[in-house]
């Protein structure tokens, strides 16, 4: 039964997606292969949801931030070019200075422990795919490397893992 209902929903997303290609061929999703926009839009549904709960009520759903409170994640420099220390702070928080397109900001981001690895790697492709305008699948084993690395080195962890 399991089966019938994925193998509808498959065919569901198929036709979503293709019917979107068609009419619009010069999106950003363009250039992926099927099984990868069906991936893709199953992590940005979720990731949206997760993002919504937990994130967007200090970085605002539209990922533009708070004055000088909350860094924007829409269009962010620090977002592209730190991709292991964003991705880690998700579950384990991020403090002490940093320069987000060109603004200073210095206030803790509290971690949020109980996020799932995969949960980490959806709410992360949409962050990197809608406010950073590239498509971006974030997959559970490059969360996991990360995760599981030990970044004291470059950044100070408020909620180092045990
Ligand atoms: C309580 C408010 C708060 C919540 C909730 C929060 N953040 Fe943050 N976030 C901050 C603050 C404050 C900073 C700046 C940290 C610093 O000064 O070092 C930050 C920094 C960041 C940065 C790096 C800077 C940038 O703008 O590119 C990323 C990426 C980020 N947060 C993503 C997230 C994601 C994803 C979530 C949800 C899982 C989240 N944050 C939840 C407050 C928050």
């Amino acid at each position: 039964m399991r089966g019938v209902v994925g193998m509808f929903l498959f065919l569901l997303i198929s036709i979503y997606f293709s019917s979107c290609d068609q009419k619009n061929k010069t999106n950003k999703y363009g250039h992926l292969d099927l099984r990868t926009k069906i991936r893709l839009r199953q992590y940005m549904v979720e990731g949206k949801r997760l993002y919504s709960l937990h994130c967007a009520n200090c970085h605002q759903a539209d990922g533009a931030g708070l004055a000088r409170l909350y860094p924007p994640l829409k269009n962010s420099d620090y977002l592209i070019s730190n991709r292991r220390e964003s991705i880690y702070g998700m579950r384990h928080g991020q403090k002490g200075e940093i320069i987000v397109n060109g603004v200073s900001f210095n206030q803790e981001m509290p971690g949020i422990i109980n996020l799932t690895d995969l949960e980490i790697a959806e709410i992360a492709t949409y962050v990197y795919t809608e406010f950073a305008d590239t498509v971006q699948i974030i997959t559970l084993n490059e969360v996991r490397t990360i995760i599981d690395s030990c970044m004291q080195d470059s950044i100070e962890i408020p909620n180092k893992k045990p």
